[in-house]
């Protein structure tokens, strides 16, 4: 049997649970290449370079990456009892991935990244390109300004694909949207000021990234079937969970191997990031603290003491706190038993990964 990129995204022996969510991001897969590609060929017969943009997310997404935001969005919907066969929630499934890569491009673009999903970022390979080709202007400008425009048409594809979806869901979808933006602009703003606030990065952590990546995807699902019933379940699972993916993200960046992982590493200090794990590490190694609170942000010397003083498996015993807590939101919920196994082990595979 030919594992399919979405099954294989999370793949794990069985279950029908597991198998109708990998049924669904078949066909969200399949929206997405037929999107793209029809915008493909729509731009290209106007100019060659009016595909362009199309085709710098049409690479990202060829690329690859977890599609954690599908899998979740088909969890919400057929937890909730929704039709395994509604064409809607893989136009909502392909949705969030499409909004997750207007993020990641333009992420790459705030963050000075080089690398996302093993190839060179979107702005960095159009600054090439203009080098190479000796165009007019600034390198620089030209690929940030590529950039900018790739992510916003795919936040503009994300759009059109949550048209027909009912109120309900494109509510989620808004909150989703508006929350995730505004958890970008207090990550790089919390950065240049340097706010060393535990809290602050942990309501951060969430917003930029945790509640797009898990608890809003459920959401969505469920209010696309039409059962609100397990939402402060999903709620109270999707915020643990989403916390801890976001550590790991942050463990990631700071222990992980640039070959695994397929995006830079080292970079948040480099950026000065005010992230969970420095300011887990601040409250609980003296020295870390002193070092966000200097002036001058010695990215060195951080990434130096948050190897070997305990940080790395403090925060591991977080995860693993908080992937409790998630599993422990679902055993009340009214959710079939088949579903609360199927969510336990993607807390599991989200918390405990490698890349
Ligand atoms: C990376 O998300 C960006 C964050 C929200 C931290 P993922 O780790 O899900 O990236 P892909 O989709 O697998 O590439
Ligand atoms: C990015 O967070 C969140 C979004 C893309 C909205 P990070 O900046 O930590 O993500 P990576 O580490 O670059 O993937
Ligand atoms: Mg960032
Ligand atoms: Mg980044
Ligand atoms: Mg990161």
């Amino acid at each position: 049997m030919t594992v399919s990129p979405a099954a294989a995204a999370i793949e794990r022996p069985g279950g029908l649970a597991a198998e109708s969510r990998a049924e669904v991001l078949d066909r969200a897969e399949q929206r997405l290449v037929d999107l793209l590609g029809a915008e493909h060929a729509e731009w290209s017969a106007v100019d060659p370079r009016a595909a362009v943009p199309v085709d710098a997310i049409r690479e990202l997404v060829r690329a690859g990456g977890k599609r954690l935001r599908p899998a979740f969005c088909a969890a919400g919907f057929l937890s909730a009892g929704g039709d395994p066969g509604d064409s809607r929630v893989a136009d909502a499934a392909a949705a969030v991935e499409l909004l997750h890569a207007f993020a990641l491009i333009h992420d790459d673009v705030i963050d000075d990244s080089d690398l996302r999903r093993g190839i060179p970022t979107v702005h960095v390979q159009h600054t090439a390109r203009h080098q190479a080709s000796g165009w007019q202007g600034e390198p620089r400008r030209y690929g940030e300004g590529i950039a900018i425009l790739a992510g916003d048409l795919a936040f503009s594809y994300a759009a059109q694909l949550t048209q027909e979806l009912p109120a309900r869901a494109r509510q989620v979808w808004s909150r989703m949207t508006s929350e995730m933006i505004v958890g970008q602009h207090l990550d790089v703003t919390v950065a240049a000021e340097s706010v060393p606030d535990p809290k602050l990065a942990r309501y951060i952590a969430n917003a930029k990234s945790g509640r797009y990546s898990i608890h809003r995807p459920l959401e969505l699902g469920a209010a696309l079937a039409g059962d609100a019933s397990a939402a402060a379940a999903f709620e109270a699972y999707g915020t643990a969970l989403g916390e801890a993916f976001q550590l790991r993200d942050d463990l990631i960046d700071t222990y992980g191997d640039k070959d695994t992982v397929g995006k830079p590493v080292g970079a948040d200090a480099g950026q000065h990031k005010m992230t969970l794990l420095v300011s887990l590490a601040a409250l609980r190694d003296a020295s870390v603290g002193e070092l966000v609170r200097a002036a001058e942000w010695d990215a060195a010397a951080l990434a130096e003491a948050l190897n070997g003083n305990g940080v790395r498996e403090e925060v591991e015993r977080r995860i693993e706190e908080l992937v409790a807590e998630a599993k422990g939101a679902l055993a009340t919920a009214p959710l079939p038993e088949e579903w609360k196994q199927e969510l336990a082990l993607m807390a599991e595979e989200v918390a405990f990964r490698d890349h």
